[in-house]
């Protein structure tokens, strides 16, 4: 496990910028967890959450006779086909709710009694609707210390199916338990909300979503229907980056003027907190939502506009955008969030405290807060052991000075590695610093970038980067995935997992060196398409950018868009030329048994692509000295380079 201090000072940083991918979605992981475990047969699960409201669905379906086994990024179920075994002890659900509840209406499927329990903060919140609900369906449920909380015992039985119905006014997870063991009924279940109410609906169809995946027969509408007979098939399947989680970082690029990308997330996606994005828009950011990935760029003159809007579809959300509100021009009223109270904390009244220490006047009513910002000052906020609470408010940090954030440790709820995370997303962490020399070397293949780069970096004590293997390695990374390198959506989330490293010339992927696999020729054929897309080149442009932070010195960079783009404020851009035949001569070289006719097809084959493509093409920068080298001896290309350095000063 991570160790967490008891505090981070926040320190501000400029413009965030950078493309991150948010861990899986906790709803879709404890929902597929549970799924899987009543399937017929094996369920693999890709990019499930690990966390420590996960680890309590896991182990709690452990305890209920599921298997649930890890292997790497993928969790393996072995499904009990809708029929669980009912433990000796207490299921303990710790501090997730989603657990609590799911687990409550899946011990009707046991072959037992089960009793069910969770911690001090977890006894407190609502389970009554769910058991006012499983009780008219003919199941038993004692409550074992307090009416209306944990800890109970369900007494299983028989579902009939037929109409039921649930108080939803409080939290969705009643209702979504409910649906997810309708399947096992006698009969199609028909579920209604009392007084026709059911608050964050959104999560509703996440649930239905889920469940159809497995073979589930369900449609949500004003009340929902789950046909009986239809149960669960294990499958292969693909858990969705969580959109909750996604909102620090898009927000942290709102409010401090930058541009972030999050990928991990499709067009089609249900998840709830996707609502954000249009509050963002209303905010006055660009958000640019593509079949990969959601860019948001913050308002050109850096001005957020205050909003007036209803987030009861987004409670999750409501958090980052409360805290995005403090840096708006005006007030801004956030509604529709009831529910807020009945959370790990009561939410609303924690925005409210720690909206207020930094420096907001705010309202707060039934459902609804109103943040007025003020002058902002620094303070130390308390998180009351509230993952969310946490994250939101070390955005502020981004800007004001002096924020402290309590108990940092409690974001491992649904995203351990935030803290790093968000450190990467730093423009500090990922530009050199002010002394540095970068000298940016860019052309295309065979004019000899590689030799005269390593020569002018090691003539300058200066760090020498290839980011062509960078590509390269992406490129390996895929195809030794698999996945076809004409899925966009699989190749960006293979290179975005991909733990790529460059270190004394070589290129590592998790730390095994692939230097020679690179230059293979299944590499060199797949490189272009991979390195067109664009969610592939914000990586690497990330990752390179870091590579050269870490230069005490600064680097020689060579590549295809590294005046252009990588570096664009480098101290001095050099592209390299040569007529093709040269070229082709010279790559011939490198190889063993060459011909140098279908390398020279090859390397304009890659020009054209790499010129062509509509992201970051090849070409010279305005400022870039251009030289020749079809007739020049490297020694001479080095020494003009040399010459345009000295006059650096
Ligand atoms: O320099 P090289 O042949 O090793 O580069 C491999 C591929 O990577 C090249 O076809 C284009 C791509 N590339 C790029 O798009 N941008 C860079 N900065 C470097 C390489």
């Amino acid at each position: 496990m991570e160790r967490f201090p008891i505090d981070v000072t926040m320190v501000p940083v400029g413009p965030v910028r950078g493309t991150i991918r948010p861990p899986g979605s906790k709803s879709i992981t404890n929902r597929a967890f549970l799924v899987a475990a009543l399937a017929d047969g094996e369920s693999r699960l890709e990019g499930w959450l690990d966390a420590d409201d996960t680890q309590a669905m896991r182990t709690a379906l452990s305890a209920l006779g599921a298997e649930l086994a890890p292997e790497g990024s993928t969790m393996v179920v072995r499904g009990r086909s809708g029929r669980l075994s009912a433990p000796e002890e207490a299921v303990d659900v710790r501090s997730s709710g989603t657990t609590a509840r799911f687990i409550t209406a899946a011990a009707a499927l046991a072959d037992g009694p089960v009793r069910v329990d969770g911690s001090a903060q977890l006894r407190r919140r609502p389970i009554e609707p769910l058991v006012v609900a499983l009780r008219s369906a003919g199941v038993g449920v004692d409550y074992l210390v307090a009416t209306g909380a944990l800890p109970i015992c369900v007494h299983p039985a028989p579902l009939p199916g037929g109409h039921l119905a649930i108080d939803a006014s409080v939290s969705s997870q009643f209702a979504s338990g409910l649906m997810l063991v309708s399947p096992f009924a006698e009969r199609d279940t028909e579920i209604d909300f009392v007084d026709g109410v059911a608050v964050s609906r959104t999560y509703l169809e996440t649930t239905a979503e889920v469940m159809r995946a497995f073979g589930a027969s369900v449609s949500v509408d004003e009340s929902v229907s789950v046909g009986s007979g239809r149960q669960y098939v294990g499958r292969h399947y693909e858990i969705e980056a969580d959109a909750s989680a996604a909102t620090y970082p898009l927000v942290a690029g709102a409010i401090t003027g930058g541009v972030v990308t999050v990928i991990g997330i499709p067009a089609a996606s249900t998840q709830a907190d996707l609502g954000v994005l249009d509050v963002l828009s209303a905010m006055g950011c660009t958000v640019d939502r593509r079949p990969t990935s959601i860019t948001l760029s913050a308002p050109s003159d850096g001005k957020l506009q205050p909003v007036d809007v209803d987030l009861s579809l987004a409670p999750d959300g409501a958090l980052s955008i409360a805290v995005a509100c403090l840096f708006a021009s005006g007030p801004s009223t956030l509604r529709g969030l009831s529910t807020l109270r009945f959370k790990e904390t009561d939410r609303l009244t924690a925005l409210a405290t720690e909206l207020g220490k930094l420096g907001a006047d705010t309202t707060v009513t039934d459902d609804t807060i109103v943040v007025v910002p003020g002058a902002p000052s620094g303070a130390r906020i308390t998180t009351y052991d509230d993952h969310r609470m946490a994250m939101a408010f070390s955005l502020a940090g981004l800007v004001i000075p002096e924020v402290v954030i309590d108990d940092p440790g409690c974001v491992a709820k649904t995203w351990p590695g935030y803290w790093s995370a968000l450190e990467e997303l730093r423009p500090g962490s990922v530009i050199a610093g002010p002394t540095a020399t970068i000298v940016a070397i860019d052309g295309p293949g065979g004019v000899g970038k590689t030799t005269v780069s390593r020569t002018l970096a090691e003539k300058l004590g200066l760090g020498h980067l290839d980011t062509g293997a960078f590509y390269r390695g992406a490129t390996a990374a895929v195809l030794r995935s698999g996945v076809s390198i004409s899925d966009p959506v699989a190749v960006v989330d293979v290179v975005h997992r991909a733990a790529l490293t460059f270190r004394d010339g070589a290129m590592l992927l998790d730390e095994v060196d692939i230097s020679d696999e690179i230059r293979s020729s299944s590499v060199t054929s797949a490189v272009s398409a991979v390195a067109a897309i664009p969610e592939v080149r914000d990586r690497m442009v990330q990752l390179q950018r870091r590579w050269v932070a870490h230069q005490p010195k600064g680097a020689v960079v060579e590549g295809r868009d590294i005046g252009t783009v990588v570096f664009p404020d480098a101290d001095l851009k050099i592209f390299l030329t040569a007529r093709p035949d040269v070229r082709a001569r010279r790559r011939a070289g490198e190889v063993a048994d060459a011909d140098v006719g279908s390398i020279q097809r090859d390397l304009e084959r890659r020009d054209r692509a790499d010129s062509s493509r509509e992201v970051s093409p090849l070409r010279a920068a305005d400022d870039a000295v251009v030289i020749d080298t079809s007739d020049l001896p490297m020694e001479g290309v080095v020494e003009v380079a040399l010459s345009h350095v000295a006059h650096l000063g």
